[in-house]
């Protein structure tokens, strides 16, 4: 199974403002949601509750979300640790499991991706929550480049920005790398 993370950054930092999106730069939402449509996604609870009612749940995608208080939580899968979410995809056939946010959980996940799809976007405007900090020791860039996008935010023109695509350098399985993890972790 594929497990990506899938993120944008501005390049002062910037993730997220006001519980959404710092940025609105349409082509970088068209590409995730190309991207990431008919596979599963998990994000944490308060990603999910900044999502717009328009795309609430994300159509087209199994949504799972990381909480430890499931019991609120309406027109979603809850789930209690990434492995659970790992489990709850590939028990409903999923061959793909997309990381999308927020910063801790993209922090945590890392550590059993097997892809990285970091963004970043030309933004220097206000934020409330900051971008993670990965280590990309144990990655290759595999695709970096710059696509055109015409874009106002504020007063912020976006002319382009850039996707960058990281495969991990360690071939080892997925159960390995987690069975490693778990070990580290107890
Ligand atoms: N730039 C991007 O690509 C991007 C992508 C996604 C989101 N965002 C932005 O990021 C912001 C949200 O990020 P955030 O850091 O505030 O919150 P978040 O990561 O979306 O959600 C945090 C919540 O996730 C749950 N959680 C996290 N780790 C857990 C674990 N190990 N076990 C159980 N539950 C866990 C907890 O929920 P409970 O409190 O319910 O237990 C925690 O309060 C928003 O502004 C959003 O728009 C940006």
């Amino acid at each position: 199974m594929e497990i990506i993370l899938i993120y944008a950054e501005g390049t002062n930092g910037a993730f997220g403002y006001k519980q959404g999106l710092p940025w609105k730069v349409p082509e970088d939402l068209k590409h995730f949601s190309q991207t990431t449509t008919s596979h599963a996604v998990l994000m944490g609870r308060q990603t999910w509750d900044g999502l717009p009612s328009n795309v609430k749940p994300l159509p087209g995608r199994l949504n799972l979300v990381l909480t430890s208080h499931s019991g609120s939580l309406r027109n979603c899968q809850p789930v209690k640790s990434i492995y659970e979410a790992i489990e709850h995809a590939r028990d409903l056939g999923h061959h793909k499991l997309f990381i999308i946010g927020g910063p801790a959980v993209l922090r945590q996940a890392q550590h059993v991706a097997t892809r990285i799809i970091r963004t970043t976007i030309p933004y220097s405007g206000p934020f409330d929550v900051r971008a993670p900090e990965l280590d990309f020791h144990d990655w290759k860039l595999v695709d970096g480049r710059k696509v055109s996008a015409l874009t106002s935010v504020g007063s912020f023109d976006i002319e382009e920005y850039a996707p960058r695509f990281y495969k991990r350098k360690d071939d080892r399985s997925l159960l390995r790398r987690i069975k490693a993890w778990f070990k580290g972790q107890l």
